[in-house]
């Protein structure tokens, strides 16, 4: 494993709020890979910024009467409060029209052009006379060319995921008109020249996803089309030599990975190149923009002729849906982060949406009933239960004190072999990206000591007893640690009230497998660590916030 790594999450666009949906498929994954890898004694940074640049984000900020750089800076600070609120630790959080990130882009913008990859060519772009302008992106919808869906807009098509070239029955997306077509100068980035890397890249791949490598290689084995990098409007980074027009968002949004790495990394000292190229790369992302980061991410790193290394992992998942429906802010079907959180703490969403997002591109459903079900079940049934029993009677029978174990019975050893086999199962399907699967695997050690300390009934007094309680001690220092990245700050008071001193954090992972606490030791004050979610509450919620099914 390389000692130095580089997370990032899709830059969420700054013109709404962090819903559900954008946390499960990208922000939280990354957070915990982030924070497992440095329990693993990896240097791991994690890093975003809000994507400012656009024209979704330009219409939006004339409807509210904002200039552009006003509005984005408000959702920047926003979206930075959300995530914080949900336990989310970003070593930067920067802003892709940041100034450093501009001159950034500009700089590749004129490497690539060196070296022959961009050019200009005369293009047919919509123009609505009525509006007086240029349609570039969303202000143009109609039939996709590839899969006849319709209704999409001219840069993505959502039913199959594509970026359509010309879009069939353009509509003026402000006022309806078919607009006409007039002649302007565009300028290109020729993906193209990197169809035969890009393959033979994709194909030694491993980090990656299978399945999103086989349908990446379909599309290149389709052939890649050049993409047009200009858009007619003064909201973006400006284009040098070509003052008054700025470059398409996806241009410029994916370098803010490497620029605000950069900048964080020169801040603290650290020879940021060095550090990139000597790191593992993780993008983490939703499934609609994997073309966007699979062929034109790489191909523009490509293009600079190896300055800044490609991306080491991909990890691709799909999207939420709430109440088995699509999210859709315009009718007000998602809820916020800001909502949820000022119901729940940010850990139980953490774990309900760490413990149903799979590691796949499968789509996950948010079910507020289900949300219930399974935080009464597992974290407040099964982990809270367990964790506060076994310290309470360790605090009552035990005057506050761990005993010296005595002999071992088959079941104490049995334990004691799960303690051992915690951290090496767990870590390895962290690793391979199952972060579900890790967390379901944290969640059946918890119920084995469960049932153990069921079994031993040490309020019997028997021999058994103090063995029974040592080791169960022992289990619940395992679980901290292990659950540390996911629930941090609930797996922060189990160290507490198990007595233990400092940061649960700062422990090796290998810790989780470790006897470590011996006889003698005192334990801290044992409180409920989790209450249970009302279900009357719920239906209240599914009216409220939203969720409701039907
Ligand atoms: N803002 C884009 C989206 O929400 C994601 C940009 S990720 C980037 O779809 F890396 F390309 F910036
Ligand atoms: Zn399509």
């Amino acid at each position: 494993m390389t000692k130095r790594a580089i997370l990032t999450s899709a830059l969420p666009y700054a013109n709404g709020e962090i819903h559900l949906g954008h946390v499960a498929s990208t922000y939280l994954p990354a957070d915990v890979t982030a924070r497992h890898l440095r329990q693993r004694g990896v240097e791991a940074y994690y890093v975003c910024a809000t994507d400012d640049y656009g024209t979704p984000i330009l219409i939006q900020s004339e409807r509210e009467g904002k200039t552009p750089a006003e509005y984005v800076a408000g959702w920047n600070t926003r979206d930075a409060e959300d995530f914080e609120s949900l336990g989310m630790r970003f070593d930067a959080f920067s802003s892709t029209s940041s100034e450093a990130c501009g001159e950034f882009v500009r700089g590749v913008y004129e490497r690539l052009r060196e070296a022959g990859h961009i050019y200009e060519k005369e293009v047919v772009q919509p123009y609505c006379a009525r509006d007086a302008m240029f349609l570039p992106d969303r202000y143009v919808h109609g039939t996709c060319p590839h899969c006849g869906a319709d209704d999409q807009y001219s840069d993505l098509c959502e039913s199959c995921g594509k970026v359509p070239d010309r879009i069939l029955g353009p509509k003026c997306a402000i006022c309806g008109e078919t607009p006409e077509n007039r002649t302007t100068t565009h300028h290109f980035f020729a993906l193209s020249h990197f169809a035969g890397r890009l393959r033979e890249w994709l194909e030694g791949a491993d980090g990656m996803q299978m399945d999103v490598r086989r349908y990446v290689l379909g599309w290149i084995a389709q052939g890649l089309s050049d993409w047009d990098i200009t858009r007619d409007i003064t909201w973006g980074v400006r284009i040098p030599g070509d003052e008054g027009r700025v470059f398409y968002g996806w241009f410029d949004n994916h370098l803010a990975y490497i620029s605000a790495t950069l900048g964080m990394l020169d801040g603290r000292g650290i020879d940021a190149k060095g550090f990139w190229n000597s790191a593992d790369i993780y993008h983490f992302i939703g499934k609609d923009i994997v073309y966007h980061h699979y062929l034109f991410l790489p191909a523009v790193r490509m293009g600079l002729g190896g300055e800044f290394k490609l991306p080491d992992r991909m990890p691709v998942r799909g999207h939420l849906t709430l109440a088995g429906k699509k999210i859709s802010k315009s009718r007000g079907h998602y809820i916020s982060i800001r909502d949820f959180l000022s119901r729940y703490p940010a850990d139980y969403l953490r774990f309900y949406l760490l413990l149903v997002t799979p590691y796949s591109q499968d789509d996950l459903n948010f079910d507020w009933d289900d949300f219930a079900l399974r935080i009464n079940k597992e974290l407040v049934g099964n982990i809270g239960n367990f964790v506060n029993r076994a310290l309470s009677f360790a605090h009552r029978s035990f005057d506050g004190h761990v005993p010296a174990p005595g002999p071992e019975s088959g079941e104490d050893a049995a334990a004691r072999g799960r303690i051992g086999a915690l951290a090496g199962e767990v870590g390895a399907l962290v690793d391979e990206g199952h972060l579900d699967r890790a967390l379901k695997g944290i969640l059946a050690f918890s119920a084995h000591f469960n049932q153990y300390f069921q079994h031993c009934e040490p309020w019997k007094g028997g021999d058994g007893a103090a063995t029974c309680v040592h080791l169960s001690a022992n289990a619940v220092r395992s679980l901290a640690i292990a659950l540390c990245a996911f629930v941090p700050s609930s797996a922060q008071r189990m160290w507490e009230q198990l007595g233990e001193a400092g940061s649960v954090e700062a422990q090796p992972w290998e810790a989780a497998s470790e006897v470590r606490i011996g006889a003698g030791h005192a334990i801290g004050r044992p409180s409920a660590l989790f209450a249970r979610v009302d279900e009357g509450e719920i239906a209240g919620l599914k009216e409220s916030l939203g969720g409701a099914s039907g």
